[in-house]
C-alpha cells in the first residue's frame, strides 16, 4: 500500500545542491494540460509531500532580477509551499562551441528534475525516501562532458527508433531502408546520432505546473530514416510527483518512428548498490522472445511459469539467473513486455518498489510495449555523478515503446506514421513511498 510522502528532512548537503541551482529564469502560469490526460490509475494512490526551503544563488541580471521579482511575488502567494517553476543554467558546451542548458523542474513537493537540451537527457530526480531523505534516483552525469563521452544512453530521448531494428534495414512502400548497423547486425535506438546525442530547442512553457517543450526537427535521410521529420517532447513534473513526457511528432513523407525515454533508475539511490533487491511488477501476460541479437522472434509468448511472469511484485533478483534460453540471450532482463491494455489511455504497465528506501516508482504510458532493461551491460568502469562507480546490474530501465523490430514484423502494432497524422504518446514516471 502507498502512502503520503512525509515532509522531506533535508540533508544539508542536499539543501546546498539545491541551492546552487536555483538560478535564472522563473516560470509560471496558467495550465493547458492536455484534457485526456488521466493522473493516476483509479486503484492506485499517489502520494504527496510537504515543502521544503531553498535559497537562490544572487544573480543581478535584468532577466534574473524580473525573475527574482515574480519568484518573490510567487514566494509570497505560494499556499505555504516550495514554488513551483523552471530554472535554466549553463551545463556546458558542445563541441562546437554552443551553448547546451540544464532546466531544473521544481514541485511545490520541493521534488526536482533537471533535464539538458543535450539528447533531451534526464539528468537527476530528488526524491525522498519514507523518511524524507532525498536522493538523486537516477544515473547520469554532473556536467555535459560525461554525456558527451560513450554511454548508454543515460536519460536520454530516444529515436527516431528506440530499440532494434533486425539487420539495420526496413522496406516501406515498396522501397528499403538502410541503417546503421550499431549493435552487431542491427539497428539500435536511432542508429549512429540518435537524438540522444542531437541539441534540442528548448523553451519553459507558460503551464501551471513546471513545463519544459523540446523540439527538434530531423531532416529526411537522418541515420537513413525517409521524411522531414518534426518532434516535440514535453516534460512535466506534476504536483502528484509525476514527471510526464508527452511526445508529438509529424512528417512529410511516410516514416517508421519509436520514441522513449530511456533513463536509469536506482529507487535506492543513483550508484548505491544493485537493483536486484528491488519488487518489480510488470502489467503484462505476455512478452516478445528474441534471438541471440536481441531481435523479437514474432511471438507473443504468455509469461506463465517463466521467468518473466512479473504479474506480482517479485524481485529482480529472483530469478534473473535461472538457466533460462531466454536470460541467456539478453544477459538478464532485456526484453520487451506486451502490456495489458483496453484502448489508448494512459494505463500502469509497471510498478517497482525499493523495500529499504521505501521509494516507489509508477509507470504509466499509452503505448503498447515495454522494454525491461536491467542494467546488464554496466561493467563499473563509467563514473557519473559524485563520482559513484555504476556496477553491473545498478540500475534498470522501463522503456515505454512499440515492439521492437516492428518494422519488419507486420503482426506487431505499426509504427508508421504519415504524412497528416500525428503522432502522439504519454508516458508518466511517478515516484511515491511504500510504508
Ligand atoms: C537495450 C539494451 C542496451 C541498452 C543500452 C536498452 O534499451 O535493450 O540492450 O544495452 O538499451 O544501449
Amino acid at each position: 500500500m502507498l502512502r503520503a510522502m512525509k515532509r522531506p528532512a533535508m540533508r544539508s548537503d542536499m539543501r546546498r545542491r539545491l541551492a546552487s541551482s536555483a538560478q535564472g529564469v522563473c516560470k509560471f502560469g496558467n495550465s493547458k494540460e492536455a484534457a485526456d490526460y488521466t493522473p493516476r490509475a483509479a486503484n492506485l494512490r499517489a502520494s504527496g509531500s510537504a515543502p521544503v526551503a531553498r535559497k537562490g544563488t544572487p544573480d543581478r541580471s535584468v532577466p534574473a532580477r524580473l525573475g527574482g521579482l515574480l519568484f518573490s511575488i510567487l514566494l509570497a502567494t505560494a499556499a505555504g509551499g516550495q514554488t513551483p517553476g523552471v530554472k535554466r543554467s549553463e551545463f556546458g558546451k558542445m563541441p562546437d562551441g554552443q551553448g547546451v542548458d540544464l532546466y531544473t523542474l521544481t514541485n511545490r513537493h520541493g521534488m526536482q528534475v533537471a533535464i539538458t537540451n543535450y539528447g533531451g537527457r534526464v539528468v537527476s530526480w530528488l526524491a525522498p525516501d519514507r523518511h524524507g531523505e532525498m536522493a538523486d534516483v537516477v544515473l547520469g552525469f554532473d556536467s555535459l562532458d560525461g554525456y558527451l563521452h560513450d554511454n548508454p544512453y543515460f536519460g536520454a530521448i530516444v529515436g527516431r527508433y528506440a530499440n532494434r531494428i533486425g539487420k539495420a534495414r526496413f522496406m516501406l512502400d515498396g522501397m528499403e531502408f538502410r541503417l546503421a548497423q550499431n549493435d552487431g547486425p542491427n539497428s539500435l535506438h536511432g542508429g549512429r546520432k540518435g537524438f540522444d546525442k542531437v541539441l534540442w530547442k528548448a523553451r519553459p512553457l507558460s503551464t501551471k505546473e513546471p513545463s519544459i517543450e523540446l523540439s527538434y526537427l530531423s531532416p529526411d535521410g537522418e541515420e537513413g530514416y525517409p521524411g522531414n521529420l518534426s518532434v516535440k517532447v514535453v516534460y512535466s513534473l506534476t504536483e502528484n510527483n509525476e514527471l510526464r513526457i508527452d511526445y508529438t511528432a509529424t512528417t512529410d513523407r511516410d516514416t517508421v518512428l519509436n520514441l522513449t525515454n530511456h533513463s536509469y533508475f536506482n529507487l535506492a539511490g543513483q550508484g548505491n548498490g544493485d537493483i536486484l533487491k528491488h519488487l518489480m511488477m510488470i502489467n503484462a501476460d505476455r512478452f516478445t522472445p528474441i534471438d541471440d541479437t536481441l531481435i523479437p522472434t514474432g511471438e507473443l509468448r504468455k509469461v506463465d511459469g517463466t521467468p518473466f511472469d512479473f504479474r506480482k511484485p517479485v524481485a529482480i533478483g529472483a530469478r534473473i539467473n535461472d538457466n533460462n534460453e531466454q536470460l541467456k540471450f539478453g544477459k538478464g532482463y532485456d526484453h520487451n513486455f506486451v502490456l495489458n491494455r483496453r484502448g489508448h489511455r494512459l494505463t500502469l504497465a509497471a510498478r517497482v518498489t525499493e523495500p529499504n528506501s521505501g521509494r516507489v516508482l509508477e509507470v504509466l504510458t499509452t503505448q503498447p510495449g515495454l522494454q525491461f532493461y536491467s542494467g546488464n551491460f554496466l561493467d563499473g568502469t563509467i563514473h557519473g555523478k559524485a563520482g559513484k562507480a555504476y556496477g553491473y546490474r545498478s540500475a534498470f530501465c522501463l522503456e515505454t515503446q512499440h515492439f521492437p523490430d516492428s518494422p519488419n514484423k507486420p503482426q506487431f502494432p505499426s509504427t508508421e506514421l504519415k504524412p497528416g497524422q500525428t503522432y502522439h504518446q504519454i508516458t508518466v514516471y511517478r515516484l511515491s513511498t511504500a510504508t
